[in-house]
C-alpha cells in the first residue's frame, strides 16, 4: 500500500501553449509530428508520455499504467505552438527544407504549418558563426530584447488563449563560452543585460526571459543557457521548473546503452572512438570548431560518469575517448554514428565491439521534445521548481544541483523518471529487491 501522501497536482486544464526558439529540423519535426499524430496519421513512437507504462506496486499485483494515465498530462489536442527564427520561413517551408519528413506528409499538414511563422530572433552571429537571417530583433540593449521576448510570451498567451506556456530551446548549437562575472548571480545577469554583456548569449535571453515569466524551460543544445548560477537564482524566485542540457539521441544514447552494460559485467574498457558523419543544418553548424567544443564537451562527459574510473582504476583508467562529427550535406538529417570500442576480458584479454546506428537525427529528438514540454507543465502544476534531475534521462549533459554529479546511466535515469511519478502519486517507490516474494 501507498507510504507517503500524494502530491498536490493542478489538473491539466486548457491549452498548453509551446513556445520554441530555433524553428530547424528539430522544432518542426516535433510540431508536424504532433500535427499527424493528432490526425492519426503517425504513432508517438518513442515518446514515454505517449507510450510507456509505470508498474506499481508488487509484481503480483498486475498494475502497470500507461503514464498518460497516472499523472494528469496535457493532452496533445491542446497542445498549440509558437516559435523564433532567425530566418523567416514558416513551418511548412522550414520542414521542406530540413527533409526529415517525407513531403507528402508535409503538404497534408500544410495548413496548419504555414500558421506557424517565425517571430523575430535575439541573435547574435558571435554565438552562431556559420548562420545569418533577416528576422531578427532590433533593440539597443539585451535587455530591451530580454523585454521583447517577454511581450511576446504576454501576446502568444493571449492570442493562443494558453493557460499555461513551456519553451524548449531548439536553437543552434552556441560556440563554446564558460560561465563569466555575468552568470554568477541574477543581479549581475541583469545589469549585463543592461550594458550588453558580451559573455551573455541569445539562448540565455529566452531562458532569462522564460523564467523571469514563471514559463518552464528546457534547453535542448548543449550550450550553456540555463545552466548558471543566475538563472538558477531566478528560477527559485519565480519558483519555475527548468532543465537540460542536449537531447540525448543518436551515438551518445547508444553509448549510455552499451558503456553501463560493460560496467555491469565489470569488463575493461581501453577505447572508444565516436565518429559521424551529418548532413543538416546542425552538422554545418557544428562544422565551426567553437561551436563543436561546445558539444564535445557534453558528449565526452558521459564515459567518465558512467565508467566511474576512480572506483575502478584496474578497469577505466585513462580510457583513449575520441569524438567527431563530420559535416557531410548528402547525408541530410539522416547520420551515420560508428563506435568502435576496444574492451578487455578475464586476464585481460582484449576485444572489439563495433556499432554502426544509420539514425535519423530529428526523428530520435521529436518524442524527447514532446516528453519535456509535457513533462516541465506537469513538474509546474505539481509545485516542483528548480532544475528537473528527474528529466536527466533525455539530456547528454544533465544539469545537476551544484556539487552534484551527473547520473549518466539511461537505466538509473529511467528508474529515476519513473520513481518520480510514482512519489508524485503517493505509490511506493520501487526498489527491486524482492525478497518478500520469497517470505
Ligand atoms: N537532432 C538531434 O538529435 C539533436 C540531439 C541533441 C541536440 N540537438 C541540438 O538541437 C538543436 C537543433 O537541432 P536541429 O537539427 O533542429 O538544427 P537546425 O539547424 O535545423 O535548427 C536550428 C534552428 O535554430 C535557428 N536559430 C539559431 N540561433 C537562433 C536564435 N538565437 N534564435 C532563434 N532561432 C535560432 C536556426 O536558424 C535554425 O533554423 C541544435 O543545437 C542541436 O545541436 C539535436
Amino acid at each position: 500500500m501507498p507510504t507517503q501522501e500524494p502530491v498536490k497536482i493542478a489538473p491539466a486544464e486548457g491549452k498548453l501553449g509551446v513556445m520554441i526558439p530555433g524553428m530547424g529540423a528539430v522544432g518542426t519535426t516535433f510540431v508536424a509530428g504532433v500535427e499527424a499524430i493528432r490526425r492519426g496519421l503517425g504513432k508517438p513512437v518513442g515518446s514515454l508520455t505517449q507510450m510507456a507504462t509505470v508498474r506499481l506496486g508488487k509484481r503480483t499485483e498486475g498494475r502497470s499504467p500507461l503514464i498518460k494515465d497516472l499523472v494528469p498530462l496535457a493532452s496533445l489536442d491542446d497542445l498549440v505552438f509558437a516559435g523564433w527564427d532567425i530566418f523567416e520561413d514558416t513551418a511548412y517551408e522550414a520542414a521542406v527544407k530540413a527533409g526529415v519528413l517525407e513531403r507528402t506528409l508535409i503538404d497534408q499538414l500544410k495548413d496548419m504549418l504555414t500558421g506557424l511563422k517565425p517571430m523575430p530572433a535575439v541573435f547574435d552571429p558571435n554565438y552562431v558563426h556559420r548562420l545569418s537571417g533577416p528576422n531578427v530583433k532590433p533593440g539597443n540593449t539585451l535587455m530591451d530584447k530580454a523585454d521583447a521576448v517577454m511581450q511576446d510570451i504576454r501576446d502568444f498567451k493571449a492570442s493562443s488563449g494558453a493557460s499555461r506556456l513551456v519553451m524548449i530551446w531548439c536553437g543552434s548549437t552556441e560556440v563554446h563560452h564558460k560561465p563569466a562575472a555575468p552568470h554568477m548571480s541574477l543581479a549581475a545577469f541583469e545589469e549585463g543585460l543592461c550594458k550588453n554583456d558580451p559573455n551573455i548569449a541569445p539562448s540565455q535571453v529566452y531562458s532569462y526571459a522564460a523564467l523571469k515569466s514563471g514559463v518552464p524551460f528546457a534547453n535542448g543544445a548543449p550550450n550553456l543557457t540555463n545552466d548558471v548560477p543566475a538563472l538558477a537564482e531566478l528560477a527559485k524566485i519565480t519558483e519555475t521548473p527548468h532543465c537540460g542540457k542536449d537531447f540525448k539521441t543518436g551515438q551518445t544514447f547508444m553509448k549510455t546503452l552499451v558503456a553501463p552494460g560493460l560496467k555491469a559485467r565489470m569488463l575493461g574498457v581501453q577505447g572508444w572512438f565516436s565518429t559521424n558523419i551529418l548532413g543538416n543544418r546542425d552538422g554545418e553548424v557544428l562544422d565551426d570548431p567553437e561551436a563543436f567544443k561546445t558539444k564535445e564537451e557534453t558528449k565526452l562527459s558521459v564515459l567518465d560518469y558512467i565508467l566511474q574510473p576512480q572506483l575502478y582504476p584496474d578497469l577505466y583508467t585513462n580510457v583513449c575517448h575520441e569524438v567527431r562529427i563530420n559535416y557531410y550535406p548528402p547525408r541530410g538529417d539522416a547520420k551515420e554514428g560508428w563506435d568502435n570500442v576496444d574492451i578487455f576480458g578475464w586476464l585481460g584479454y582484449p576485444m572489439q565491439i563495433k556499432i554502426n546506428f544509420l539514425c535519423r537525427d530529428s526523428i530520435l529528438a521529436a518524442p524527447l521534445v514532446l516528453d519535456l514540454v509535457l513533462f516541465l507543465d506537469l513538474a509546474q502544476r505539481a509545485g516542483m521548481r528548480g532544475i528537473q534531475e528527474w528529466l536527466s534521462f533525455y539530456f547528454k549533459g544533465p544539469m545537476t544541483a551544484p556539487g552534484l554529479y551527473p547520473e549518466h546511466d539511461i537505466f538509473i535515469q529511467l528508474m529515476k523518471l519513473k520513481n518520480t511519478l510514482r512519489w508524485m502519486k503517493g505509490e511506493d517507490l520501487i526498489t527491486h529487491l524482492g525478497l518478500e516474494y520469497y517470505d
